[in-house]
């Protein structure tokens, strides 16, 4: 064997360092220069006088104004499977994205526990300095097992890792292409990044290969953002013909599996598996462990010069706690649990679609859902959606809206999320209910709503 080039190896090390300290240098926190406006009496600043909370005081008064109860920060006392505790009442809960119902398994609470008395809770450290356990690196092996890249790397939060890549990958000339209903996460990095960006009409590779066609050439590096199944309409995109795009325009394509990944498949590795596509052929594969691992934290799959940029560079990773040790062992025991058992995910998908043909056959809307996991009923008005959300309540559902502005006011919706613990049962209930309501909503005045 040569003997190793100590020259190499030093120029390694301080290209290293020099890298860590311009990060560290970018990201330090200026100065901030008081100009002592603001004050209340007790001479902090008085933050019900920041801008952006004249528009929290808005929200929360239409509510009250409108004499209609809130149904967010709902308030659960305890959870069983698939019931919340509300107000001493059990209801079926339809608003847990724990889409495998592993959260309160043995086996999934067994680990965790478990990794509680080898490690403790916290990994005490970031694991660039200190933090590293086995347990990250094992999680990261399965992780990049399951969906089928060479390397992963976890992180301490879903969002963050979304952030963290955008804004860590991309900066100033460079743009993200990114699907117009992508989750926030996604323009947050985009704003930390620099980079210049803009939208695409939902779903639609064909604007998006037009729009490279012309602005390509103005950028060095582009990425392109869209989500395995959407957050919000429970849809998928046509992952082959985005490969196409961005091998046409030389760019990047990252896919956010936070809702796919799980549940699309037949044994729930994500889109690929569920297109038949091969995962090499997406540069960044991003995931949650928060949802079907019903965990918590992010996750990173790609190939091994990414996830060692990633480890090396992004601040959410190197300035941050590793991911504690329950949380990883959780997302572990959750994989192997969907490894050993895919016909959890199959039985998922049996009732996803039980959802949606009978939610058809009530006449009402799924908008453009495929019916896999998140399943949305269109109901076209902000405050109907909050009227029928509690009213589901009173007749023991919990099933939560989604208003305006996170859609269009007329796309206000209720948003199912299905679990493998729910049953065909629990399902016609609710959506029977859920009919009789919208129906009711149709010829109901506002005052008639706020009246209850
Ligand atoms: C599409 C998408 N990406 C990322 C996230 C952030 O994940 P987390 O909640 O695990 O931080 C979410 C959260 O719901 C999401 O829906």
């Amino acid at each position: 064997m040569p003997p190793p080039d100590k020259t190499a190896e030093k120029s390694d090390r301080q290209s290293l360092l020099a890298n860590l300290r311009q990060t560290h240098e970018a990201k330090r926190p200026r100065p901030v220069v008081s100009t002592g406006r603001s004050k209340s009496q007790s001479g902090s600043f008085d933050f019900s006088r920041h801008p952006a909370y004249s528009e929290v005081r808005v929200a929360k008064a239409a509510g009250q104004t409108l004499g209609v109860q809130s149904p967010f920060f709902r308030v659960a006392e305890a959870v069983r499977t698939t019931e919340a505790k509300f107000d001493g009442k059990w209801v079926r809960n339809f608003s847990s994205y724990d889409y495998l119902s592993l959260n309160l398994t043995e086996q999934v609470q067994g680990q965790a526990k478990q990794a509680i008395e080898n490690w403790g809770i916290s990994a005490t450290a970031s694991r660039l300095v200190g933090g590293e356990r086995t347990v990250h690196v094992e999680l990261e092996k399965r992780l990049a097992h399951f969906v089928g890249t060479e390397s992963a790397l976890a992180m301490v939060s879903g969002h963050a890792t979304n952030m963290a890549l955008v804004s860590t990958l991309l900066g100033p000339g460079d743009l993200v292409l990114v699907d117009t209903l992508a989750h926030n996460s996604i323009y947050e990095g985009i704003r930390a990044s620099g980079a210049a960006h803009s939208t695409f009409p939902h779903n639609d590779f064909a604007w998006a290969d037009q729009y490279l066609s012309t602005a390509r050439s103005r950028y060095k590096n582009v990425l392109i953002v869209i989500e395995g199944l959407y957050s919000m309409d429970g849809d998928a995109p046509d992952l082959a013909k985005f490969i196409e795009v961005k091998r046409r325009h030389d760019t990047w394509l990252m896919v956010d599996e936070a809702h796919s990944v799980g549940v699309l498949g037949a044994t729930g590795r994500g889109i690929c598996e569920e297109q038949q596509v091969d995962p090499s052929d997406v540069e960044i594969i991003m995931g949650t462990l928060s949802k079907a691992f019903c965990s918590c934290g992010g996750f990173i799959a790609g190939s091994a010069a990414l996830v060692d940029l990633m480890r090396y560079r992004a601040p959410g990773f190197v300035y941050s706690v590793g991911l504690s040790m329950p949380n990883a062992a959780t997302a572990m025991a959750s994989v192997d649990a969907i490894e050993n058992a895919p016909e959890r995910v199959q039985e998922l998908r049996r009732l996803c679609q039980f959802f949606k043909t009978t939610a058809e056959e009530l006449a009402l809307d799924t908008g453009p859902s495929q019916g896999y996991a998140v399943c949305p009923i269109i109901i076209g008005d902000s405050l109907k959606a909050v009227w029928i959300s509690n009213k589901l309540l009173e007749a023991g559902f919990n099933v939560l809206p989604i208003i305006t502005p996170a859609v269009p006011n007329k796309s206000a919706r209720l948003r199912f999320f299905l679990n493998y613990g729910h049953d065909e049962d629990m399902i016609r209930a609710v959506l029977t209910e859920t009919a009789v309501l919208r129906e009711r909503s149709k010829t109901m005045s506002l005052q008639e709503m706020a009246g209850g």
